[in-house]
């Protein structure tokens, strides 16, 4: 039989404990919430308030609901309220030292039977647990922010952790309508241990100016389905909290240069820039705790005027290549209005292409989101070519040929003979330096980057890469472009990996560590990440989809680009890849898709 929990207590209501009073309170439990002061006390009743009156304007709480929720909640200054509660959840701010003298405190105030849980998200639950005389008793229950919505919660055993208080938690997560994960004492445990790694990176890349802060977030939300950018998950996340946890990690997770916290951060705090809770941090938002994000000086102005301002008229698009991506990108093209130049090396080929073309267009006549006459201008738009002479008069040309450099240098070397002054040219590649490319031509400052993702035509980002020689005009014809496909155009420098890629991989890539050091299950790890982080798919789905060699090439150009050791590609990556497990195009990667 679980134990029966009747009453609990929540020490800290600031970012993460008003959202676990909440989530104990809309469960029928009885809530002994405290804090420190009476104005901090105040302001966790005023966000609990909050958060309960924004569930009933959006009709997801009934005002009964609600009511009956506040009258579960017992406020009150002082650990000594604490004295007969079932469990304890701390959530103070990430010091190892104040959660030290808090426990110690707990266990002098609370019931000799009660648990005493933390919600830390990086200090040593073993190491707070020693603080008390009941280490056997004390346990991590790690919340995911904000506490109500988020699924999913970490349940951190120390190798004392009696197993029927394991038990007796599990079993409160359940009632909660919580999915848990039950793992060891680690410096981030499973969702932290791969998501710190990619906000400090994307701190970096702000810091260092490699792209703004929208084109950060927007490449992530747009080019991969997360529910926020890194910046913004920072704000909400809180920039002291994310500072402590970095530093606990970096400190406790083997010095892992990635997680050492990019100095701006320190800064921020410094500053009293902490994100939401003070109402500024990479974003302003409209007053402190409000999630609404409004206009700064940093804000970028997004007119079409603003958009065009230096751009060159495009009217007629050459797309060189006959894949996957040449294919979408000359539907994209098409469908926007342009005239378009397909150049593939053969008849054969265009053929094929072309059919492909029909194919795609005619779904989206079936699915209603194209008409006929809309697909019959967009294919009698497009020319067919096996001649790159043909591109002689063209605007911009977006080559989608195979991803080798001597291949693509080649090619755009007879290009800068045959195009008119003044064109765009732009490679698709994901994974070459773009300088490279550029530099076949006598025209670099006209060379840029347009990395579609796949599949074109349903994606809706676009990086535009610049690089060190691209010009002004050069780059805002490509966002133009991007804003005249309906696509968000990203800028950003030419580094291995671009935004997403460089974000993305490294974070795949740790995943596959974590699971070779059986520290977790693969299952675990997906869950992890989906109910914790709101991810569409978990590491390793991803991992399955995408395609193992594929995603092995891609870091381990990163490794040689970067040098950051943290990015060397797993081992266990390169043995699946060794072994043909490449993911579901070989039936089996990660997981064993032969019977699905
Ligand atoms: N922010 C997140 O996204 C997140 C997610 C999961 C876990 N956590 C963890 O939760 C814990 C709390 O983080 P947070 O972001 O909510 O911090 P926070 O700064 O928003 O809130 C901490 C609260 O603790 C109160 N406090 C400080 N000393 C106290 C004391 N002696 N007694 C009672 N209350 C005291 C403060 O007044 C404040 O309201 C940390 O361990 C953090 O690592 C944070």
């Amino acid at each position: 039989m679980a134990r029966e929990f009747t009453t609990v207590g929540v020490v800290g209501l600031g970012t993460m404990g008003a959202g676990i009073v909440e989530v104990f309170a809309r469960n029928g439990i009885d809530v002994v919430a405290v804090e420190i002061s009476a104005p901090a006390l105040e302001r966790g009743r005023a966000t609990l308030a909050g958060s309960t009156d924004r569930a009933v304007a959006k009709g997801k709480l009934a005002e009964a609901d609600r009511d009956a929720l506040h009258d579960r909640v017992h406020f009150a200054v002082g650990l000594d309220a604490l004295h007969s509660v079932d469990l304890v959840i701390e959530a103070v701010p990430e010091h190892l030292d104040l959660k030290q003298r808090i426990f110690a405190e707990l266990d002098r105030v609370c019931r000799p039977d009660a648990i005493l849980a933390t919600n830390t998200s990086s200090l040593s639950v073993t190491e707070i647990s020693v603080a008390t005389t009941r280490p056997n008793q004390v346990i991590g229950i790690h919340f995911f922010n904000p506490a109500p919505v988020m699924k999913l919660v970490e349940v951190v055993r120390t190798v004392v952790t009696a197993p029927e208080v394991v038990a007796d938690v599990e079993a409160l997560c359940a009632r909660l309508g919580k999915v848990d994960v039950t793992i060891n004492d680690r410096a981030g445990f499973i969702a932290n241990a791969l998501l710190f790694g990619y906000l400090n990176h994307a701190v970096g890349m702000f810091e260092s100016h490699y792209a703004t802060r929208e084109d950060i977030d927007a490449a992530m939300k747009l080019g991969c389905g997360l529910p926020m950018g890194p910046l913004a998950l920072m704000d909400l996340i809180g920039l002291d909290t994310a500072y402590e946890i970095l530093d606990t990690m970096y400190r406790r997770g083997g010095r892992d240069r990635r997680h050492a916290p990019v100095p701006l951060l320190k800064q921020m705090v410094t500053a009293g820039l902490l994100g939401r809770k003070s109402g500024r941090g990479f974003y302003t938002y409209e007053r402190p705790g409000s999630p609404k994000v409004v206009p700064d000086e940093a804000t970028p102005v997004a007119t079409e005027a603003a958009l065009a301002d230096g751009a060159r008229a495009i009217a007629k698009v050459g797309v060189v290549g006959s894949g996957t991506m040449a294919t979408g990108i000359i539907e994209v093209f098409a469908k926007a209005g342009y005239e378009v130049i397909s150049v593939t090396r053969g008849a054969e080929k265009s053929a094929k292409v072309c059919e492909s073309l029909k194919t795609s267009l005619n779904k989206g006549v079936v699915r209603g989101k194209l008409s006929e006459a809309d697909r019959d201008a967009a294919l009698g738009r497009i020319s067919w070519s096996a001649t790159l002479e043909h591109l002689a008069d063209v605007d911009l040309v977006v080559e989608a040929v195979i991803e080798e450099l001597s291949v693509k240098k080649a090619l755009f070397a007879s290009l800068d003979e045959i195009c008119k002054p003044g064109v765009v040219l732009a490679t698709t590649t994901s994974s070459l330096p773009v300088i490279d490319v550029a530099m076949a031509t006598q025209r670099p400052a006209d060379v840029v980057g347009l990395h579609f993702f796949n599949p074109a035509p349903v994606m809706p980002l676009v990086e535009v890469i610049r690089t060190i020689r691209t010009s002004p005009e050069a780059t805002a014809t490509a966002r133009a472009v991007c804003a005249a496909l309906g696509k968000t155009g990203v800028v950003c420098g030419d580094r291995s990996g671009f935004i997403v890629n460089a974000l993305l991989f490294p974070y795949l890539n740790d995943a596959v560590k974590m699971l070779e050091a059986s520290y977790s299950t693969a299952d675990d790890i997906d869950h992890a990440m989906k109910l914790g982080c709101g991810y569409p798919m978990g590491p390793f789905e991803l991992l399955d989809v995408v395609g193992l060699d594929v995603s092995l090439a891609i870091q381990r150009e990163l490794y040689l680009e970067l040098r950051e050791p943290g990015f060397a590609p797993a081992p266990l990556l390169e043995h699946l890849v060794t072994a043909g497990y490449l993911g579901r195009k070989t039936r089996r990667g990660f997981r064993d898709h032969s019977h699905r």
